[in-house]
């Protein structure tokens, strides 16, 4: 090979070479192309994940908001059953109905068990109310001890206003309480 037919060949591989050249960096820059339009569908997907979360979230939140209202709403309806419950158990004892009685101490019982199921925080409280005063009153009834009766009644009565008082409950609450045992001192008087 000559001298000039080596200058051709070399030639002829730099050519070669640009050609190729610019053939590969044009097929690398159309695979960025298509690889950035995949990460941005990407992204646009992750939005809408992310918009999905938040929009569940934010519906747990409100079934949880509905569900603490309903409880508060139960709590409130326990309580006046409660305060009915110890109303009639008042007369019950003075008429000396102790099988009415009895009935009405287990309706206070489940409806106290109730209660502490719906308010999880004063629950504790609740549950000590009922170990220690439906035992005293069930007693007191099963005795058909008249006396016994008015003053465990009393004690029990006492200290649903104390709960009260400590939980800084509604004055309504106070005020029905009053209202029934106005009503109790009518019938005693
Ligand atoms: C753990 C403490 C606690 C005990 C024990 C308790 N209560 Fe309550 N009671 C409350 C709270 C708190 C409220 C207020 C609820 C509210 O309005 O959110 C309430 C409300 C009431 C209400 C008013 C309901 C209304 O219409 O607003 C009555 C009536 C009542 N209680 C009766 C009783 C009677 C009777 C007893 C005893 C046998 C009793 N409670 C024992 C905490 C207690």
């Amino acid at each position: 090979m000559n001298g000039e037919n080596k200058t051709l060949l070399v030639l002829a591989a730099v050519v070669i070479g640009i050609i190729l050249g610019i053939f590969l960096e044009q097929k690398i820059s159309g695979e960025i192309n298509v690889v950035s339009s995949d990460v941005k569908k990407l992204e646009m997907s992750i939005k809408e994940i992310d918009s999905s979360i938040k929009a569940v979230d934010s519906s747990v939140k409100d079934v949880k908001i509905s569900l603490a209202e309903k409880e508060k709403v139960s709590f409130i309806r326990d309580m006046q059953e409660i305060g009915r419950r110890m109303l009639s158990l008042d007369y019950a004892g003075k008429f000396a109905r102790w099988d009415a009685a009895k009935i009405e101490i287990d309706e206070l019982d489940k409806t106290l068990q109730d209660a502490a199921i719906m308010d999880s925080q004063r629950a504790p409280t609740i549950q000590d109310f009922r170990n220690t005063y439906i035992p005293k009153l069930r007693d007191a009834a099963s005795k058909k001890d008249a006396k016994g009766f008015e003053n465990v009644w009393a004690e029990t009565y006492n200290t649903c206003i104390s709960c009260h008082k400590g939980a800084g409950s509604p004055p309504s609450a106070i005020e029905t309480l009053r209202e029934i045992s106005s009503e109790v001192d009518q019938l005693s008087g």
